[in-house]
């Protein structure tokens, strides 16, 4: 006899047999499943929920060695009932059952963890948007280091404001209003550990669970596991060539009264996408008529390659409800941990008051020795030459590209940034192609990561492990897992055709 009302959520993190058996459990605390009762053989369940029997097999073994079946050779397993009150169980300690249900995006990640671990040394790597590590300016840093100790001596070693180290803070509202045309008041400016802290920090200031956040589709899957975590519902606007669609944007923001807006105006991650002015100017205006708070994450809009692109939203007249956050990560390195927000008072307050809760505050050290290095003129010195190196390396992957991917296969063409999506013909699934990949030595980032929903024909390619000959290679590799999907599709799609037209 099957069990009536056992679903597995497959999506959800953990393993099989462990959902096998947590949902085992509640079938017996709920009564659906009695004292005394046969469960069904391991061939019989595995087959109704579509698992391997090891998988169920190995789950019943569990709950009889936790005392809650009982297995009785040539006559089946039986269930015992629950230990004593029903929640005292015997056995190793079962994390899974004290989690909350934080949504956490659970297969990619670990599709990627795996792909990881499987790559060998000569894999060409277009996953991680990350900056290439043998372009940080290791010395001067050291440098700058060494110098604020000197200077500044054991202050720098104890906790810091929870608004950020003076002199750092100093050089930022400089920084904002000379490079990004954003001019910050005294009590304006917060420093936090890293731009995802400062998204995180404005999720918990402005959402509660049920709230409505409106983001790019595709976004940065960093932001939304932080808007998903906290239990909201993600309404996805299109991107296009030129950024974040607005037209009809008035329309939904009217219909779903979002709580928040998440946007990447500049050489948007994934598809590398850049708003121009016009649209810039709509998104203020709109943000500005409804009152609803709009996130804009520069996080690499310094990283251009030719043409220096608009100025941010921040920089813009009526731009009050932008919040507006910045990096040094993808400019310089990502570890420091620094980031900064640049918003209306009322919000530093609110957010700088969350910030003590949740980390007491930043690193004075690393704050002061930033300052030092960019007022010593090295961030002046450094930004031409990624700039260079990152162009001509995009330049390179564009062409790689145009001759090695198959037909149907198209992808964005930024102006600056680290990455591009790439979209595949419908049907085909990076996901499912990523261990095809790994095996002949390219990887790269699912796109099922950067949707709100599906987005599993599509991939992002980042250049930041790269460099100019390996971008060629791994294009070139690509193309040969493409290729080879591509005709499997085919092949599966004559056959599944033939089969139901049975020959008569
Ligand atoms: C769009 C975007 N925002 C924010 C971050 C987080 O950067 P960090 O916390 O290092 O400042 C990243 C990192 O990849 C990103 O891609």
């Amino acid at each position: 006899m099957p069990i009536q009302n056992i679903t597995l959520d497959r999506s959800a993190p953990g393993t099989l047999k462990d959902k096998l058996k947590d949902a085992l459990l509640n079938q017996i605390r709920s009564g659906a499943l009695r004292s005394g009762e046969r469960l069904p053989p391991t061939r019989i369940l595995a087959d109704q929920l579509g698992l391997n029997r090891g998988t169920v097999s190995s789950a019943y073994d569990d709950l009889v060695a936790e005392g809650v079946l009982n297995a009785h050779v040539g006559r089946g397993t039986y269930v015992e009932g629950l230990p004593v009150d029903g929640n005292l169980r015997q056995g190793p300690f079962r994390w899974s059952d004290h989690f909350t249900d934080l949504e956490l995006v659970p297969r990619e990640r670990e599709l990627l963890a795996q792909a990881t671990r499987a790559a060998g040394p000569d894999t060409v790597s277009f996953a991680g948007l990350v900056p290439d590590e043998t372009l940080y300016p290791v010395r001067a840093l050291g440098k700058a280091l060494s110098e604020v100790l000197d200077e500044y001596g054991a202050p720098l070693l104890a906790y810091g404001p929870p608004g950020g180290h003076d002199a750092f803070l100093d050089f930022l509202r400089g920084y904002l209003a000379e490079e990004r045309g954003v001019v910050q008041g005294e009590q304006e400016l917060l420093v936090v550990n890293g731009s995802q802290q400062a998204v995180d920090l404005l999720a918990r200031a402005f959402l509660r669970a049920g709230d409505t956040v409106l983001v790019e589709e595709p976004s940065y899957f960093g932001a939304l596991e932080i808007f998903r975590g906290y239990g909201t519902r993600l309404v996805g606007i299109p991107v296009d060539e030129h950024g974040l669609t607005v037209n009809g944007l008035e329309a939904v923001l009217a219909r779903e009264h979002p709580k928040l807006m998440y946007v990447m105006p500049t050489f948007q991650n994934p598809t590398g996408s850049t708003l121009p002015a016009s649209r810039r100017e709509e998104l203020v205006r709109l943000s500005s008529r409804y009152q609803i708070p709009l996130i804009e994450d520069d996080f690499d809009g310094e990283l251009y390659y030719d043409e220096v692109p608009p100025r941010p939203l921040k920089s813009l007249p009526g731009s009050e409800g932008v919040i507006y956050i910045g990096t040094p990560s993808k400019m310089l390195f990502p570890g420091l941990r620094i980031g900064w927000v640049a918003a209306a008072e009322p919000v530093i307050r609110r957010l700088s008051r969350i910030k003590q809760v949740t980390d007491l505050s930043g690193s004075p050290l690393l704050q002061a020795a930033l300052a030092r290095f960019a007022n010593d003129g090295e961030l002046k010195k450094h930004m031409p030459v990624v700039r260079k190196a990152y162009g001509r390396r995009m330049r390179r992957l564009l062409a790689s590209l145009e001759e090695h991917m198959p037909q149907g296969v198209t992808w964005t063409h930024p102006k600056g940034g680290l990455s591009i999506l790439v979209s595949l013909p419908a049907g085909l699934d990076s996901s499912e192609l990523l261990p095809e990949a790994i095996a002949k030595g390219v990887m790269y980032t699912p796109g099922r990561l950067f949707f709100t929903r599906d987005g599993a024909n599509h991939m992002r390619l980042s250049i930041g492990r790269t460099n100019e000959q390996s971008v060629e290679i791994g294009a070139r590799r690509l193309g040969e897992v493409l290729r080879e999907a591509l005709a499997k599709s085919k092949k599966v799609g004559r056959r599944e055709r033939g089969a139901v037209l049975p020959p008569v």
